[in-house]
């Protein structure tokens, strides 16, 4: 899959303009604040409805204006183009080929992209929810009823701890609460079983990744943390019925479940150094492409935003003779210098495309 061209109008910083791209290397280069980071994120957008950086579209709208839209041409088997588009006014639509999606859920998977970027340190550092969050991610780009399943859960857990707030400490009846539970049981239990199934294909291709990257036989491990490891998820919610009802929302469920980094068999959020912190999220992203790309068949598009800021230059030569090989497709990079850029790929003889973006090109279009 590769994306052959994107237009933005009045996408952050980026009034209108539009790039054509090359099947390998796209990369970026200008001052900071050009807006190099915001053409990533607006591939992103495209393939996962959301920002990577911002919660609400209203802020990823031109300062000043009211209305904003994103468009590529994607190739896969066939070519297809992808609209997105949203304003103060106007509720979200994507639409491919011209027809838009009755749920934007539906878009999930079409264009999938792994993305790059300094913020994902918070995958180590921010609680359990980034984690989840990742895990996820990943597992939803292949599989839409996981996706409607995780879309249902979260339904039934909300109105579940709706009534166990209303219910201010006190249970009279446990009659809804059973039904909520009979809904909850089934869903949480095959998101379990998704879960536990991913981290266990998944780590084996984390550790490969790893192990090239880090050049070294550190060991490295993803653990599975989930109240659901021990205990059936019926047990857990008869058991904590009373907690619940005290703390008037559900405590334990696969919501809570969390995925724990290890390295030489420690925590690495406490044992691991910045580089090996940097080295082992960024093979974290690497293995959440391979895993796409090998369940999918299909190579996901790469987003890479400042990685030689992440890591070292031995760490980063061999990253470029990674995403270089055909186990990558279509890569998008950024960086504040075009030459710099430009040199580390010069070895490896690929296609590579460099655009320029300075302060006044914003308003312009820039190669079409
Ligand atoms: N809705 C918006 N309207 C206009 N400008 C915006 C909007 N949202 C963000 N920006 C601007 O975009 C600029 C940041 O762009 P971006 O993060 O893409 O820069 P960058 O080229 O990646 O810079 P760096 O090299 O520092 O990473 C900021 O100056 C920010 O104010
Ligand atoms: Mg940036």
């Amino acid at each position: 899959m590769r994306v052959s061209e994107l237009k933005l109008y009045q996408f952050k910083n980026h009034s209108s303009k539009s790039w054509s791209f090359c099947d390998k290397i796209n990369a970026f280069a200008g001052l900071n604040g050009v807006g190099k980071t915001n053409i990533l994120d607006a591939l992103y957008y495209l393939s996962t409805t959301k920002s990577y950086f911002n919660h609400s579209d209203q802020q990823l709208i031109l300062f000043g204006e009211s209305e904003s839209s994103v468009y590529a041409k994607v190739e896969k088997e066939q070519e297809f183009e992808v609209l997105a588009s949203f304003g103060e006014s106007r509720k979200k639509t994507f639409k491919k080929n011209g027809k838009a999606y009755p749920r934007l859920v539906d878009h999930i998977g079409f264009l999938q992209a792994v993305f790059i970027t300094p913020y994902d340190i918070s995958l180590v550092f921010e609680g359990s929810e980034e984690r989840r969050k990742f895990i996820d991610f990943t597992i939803s780009q292949l599989n839409k009823e996981y996706l409607n399943d995780l879309i249902e859960y979260r339904k039934v857990l909300d109105q579940r701890n709706a009534f166990l707030k209303s219910l201010d400490g006190r249970l009279m009846d446990t009659l809804l609460l059973e039904s909520f539970n009979r809904t909850l049981i089934p869903v949480g239990k095959r998101i379990y079983e998704n879960r536990k199934s991913f981290i266990n294909d998944f780590l084996q291709i984390f550790q490969e990744i790893h192990n090239t990257l880090a050049q070294s036989p550190v060991p490295v491990s993803l653990k599975y943390e989930s109240t659901l490891n021990e205990i059936a998820f019926e047990n857990i919610l008869a058991s904590t019925t009373h907690r619940d009802v005290m703390s008037q929302r559900t405590t334990q469920g696969i919501h809570k479940d969390d995925l724990v980094f290890e390295i030489n068999g420690m925590p690495l959020k406490k044992f691991g150094s910045q580089g090996q912190i940097k080295t082992f999220v960024v093979a974290l992203k690497l293995a959440q492409y391979q895993y796409l790309r090998r369940k999918s068949g299909d190579l996901p598009i790469l987003l890479l935003d400042d990685i030689f800021e992440k890591i070292d230059a031995s760490r980063s030569q061999r990253l470029m003779e990674m995403v270089c090989s055909e186990d990558y497709g279509q890569i998008f990079i950024s960086d504040t210098h075009g030459a710099r850029i430009k040199e580390h790929f010069e070895p490896f003889n690929v296609n590579f495309e460099l655009f320029e973006l300075n302060d006044q090109n914003s308003a312009a279009t820039s190669n079409a």
